[in-house]
């Protein structure tokens, strides 16, 4: 089993290079299959939720090169089949752009019920209610089947500003006739990159990042180069890491104004927080902090998939902090993060955390991708040596997450599980 292993207590120092978003890679990868022109995008991640979807897309005789790492062709023209009960499908949640793709295009979806990762319930309610409103009968079960003899373009109101949801109508409702306007729509940065992406192909999308998204229903779509935006969630991550390690990192290639949530709740704590540029912050971290309260919400607000991460740093923030999971019911990590000496109570939705001084180094798992994050800066910042277990979660959607932190001074690598311990600097993943 390959774990990575962390020699905790050093400061990263540096500067770390942020990659493509993957919550955009996913949407905007099967958005491309709405098009029978070839599509170029640019700026893919290289991680598992991204190598699972294309290898899904190949299954329906869609064909994927690879320009280089990170730019990929994809030349739906020979696309066949509507009915995807792949394995891939149940290992990712994202599995769900599909039904939208597939529903739009074709007027025909049957795919499996998506997985995705481990915490509460997530169901797709919005999702499908929407579809029905534009015209799609549906028989669901282990696989969903979608069906519409033509779609027509309506006002959808969404119970919850689901990201998922205003995506997947989005893709649905480009070839609806007529209209669609979804109010209560998710603002989140990656609507905004799939919005814009489908605009270059020649969808008529309107309204992204506010609330009213207005989608005029075109005839045909075309080929494109598109490059995606810079991953929020990847920069927090290492902002988040910098702060824990009491360390000094300068996050680049980031558009500042997505993580303005992030450096306010930062700053609050103590934490300094330069924004140098339109696209680097330099992060400084001390160890004078202050207790902080966080409540995650859809964005501006604290994103949750930031909330395991922060947790961590708050665990060794001397004084009460709170955090309130307002989105997802995501607290696994909390019985992890004990065993490295951390005192955080969880009461329904909101976590209380008294700080410890230190944390110290053990074995501990990563129970989805966020907290996997959590887990490796926890190790980062503890006293003493962290193994973290279940790193397929982490290699979800963080690329080469051990090299960078490696570049950042710190003592990590990857145990393969086949007796070597550390490998080569820069070669890890
Ligand atoms: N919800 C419903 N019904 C639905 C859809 C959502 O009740 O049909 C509820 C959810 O249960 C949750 C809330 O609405 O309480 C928000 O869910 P949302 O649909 O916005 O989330 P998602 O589309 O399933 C995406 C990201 C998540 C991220 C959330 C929130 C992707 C592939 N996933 O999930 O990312 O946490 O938005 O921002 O984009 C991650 O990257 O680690 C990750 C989990």
């Amino acid at each position: 089993m390959e774990t990575i292993k962390i020699q905790g207590g050093i400061p990263l120092k540096g500067t770390v290079t942020i990659g493509g978003a993957k919550n955009s890679a996913l949407p905007i990868l099967a958005a491309a299959m709405l098009t029978e022109e070839p599509v170029v995008i640019e700026n893919v991640p290289n991680v598992a939720d991204c190598k699972t979807l294309i290898t899904i897309m190949r299954d329906l005789n869609v064909a994927i090169d690879y320009i280089d790492e990170h730019t990929v062709r994809i030349d739906s023209g020979h696309m066949q089949n509507v009915c995807v009960d792949s394995e891939g499908v149940s290992k990712m949640r994202a599995s769900y752009y599909l039904l939208g793709v597939l529903l739009g295009r074709f007027h025909e979806a049957c795919v499996a019920f998506p997985g995705g990762c481990n915490f509460g319930v997530r169901p797709i309610d919005i999702h499908l209610k929407g579809f029905r409103a534009l015209g799609a009968q549906m028989d669901v079960g282990a696989m969903i089947e979608l069906h519409a003899d033509h779609l027509k373009g309506r006002n959808i109101f969404l119970d919850f500003p689901s990201v998922g949801a205003t995506i997947n109508i989005m893709l649905a409702a480009v070839y609806a006739e007529g209209t669609t306007i979804i109010e209560n729509a998710a603002k989140e940065p990656h609507i905004v990159d799939t919005a814009n992406f489908l605009s270059s192909m020649g969808a008529d999308v309107k309204g992204a990042g506010t609330a009213t998204i207005r989608i005029r229903g075109v005839k045909k779509l075309h080929g494109t180069t598109y490059a995606i935006i810079p991953d929020q969630i990847e920069a927090g991550t290492y902002m988040v890491a910098a702060a824990a390690t009491r360390g000094d990192v300068t996050v680049t290639n980031v558009i500042s104004r997505h993580m303005d949530s992030v450096c306010a709740k930062l700053a609050e704590a103590g934490v300094g927080v330069e924004e140098l540029d339109e696209d680097a912050i330099r992060i400084i971290g001390t160890k004078d902090m202050r207790p902080t309260r966080i409540k995650t919400m859809p964005y501006p607000g604290f994103p949750t998939d930031m909330q395991p991460q922060t947790m961590v740093l708050l665990s060794m923030v001397r004084g009460t902090s709170m955090i309130n999971d307002t989105i997802f019911d995501r607290f696994r990590h909390v019985e992890q993060l004990t065993k490295m000496g951390a005192n955080i109570n969880v009461e329904g939705q909101i976590a209380i955390i008294e700080g410890v001084d230190h944390l110290e180094g053990c074995t501990v798992e990563a129970t989805d991708l966020r907290a996997g994050a959590a887990m490796v800066i926890a190790g980062l910042a503890a006293q003493g040596e962290t193994t973290v277990t279940n790193i397929k979660y982490i290699e979800r959607g963080y690329e080469s997450m051990v090299a960078k932190l490696q570049a950042l001074g710190a003592d990590i690598w990857k145990d393969t599980g086949t007796g070597s311990l550390k490998v080569i600097k820069g070669m890890a993943n």
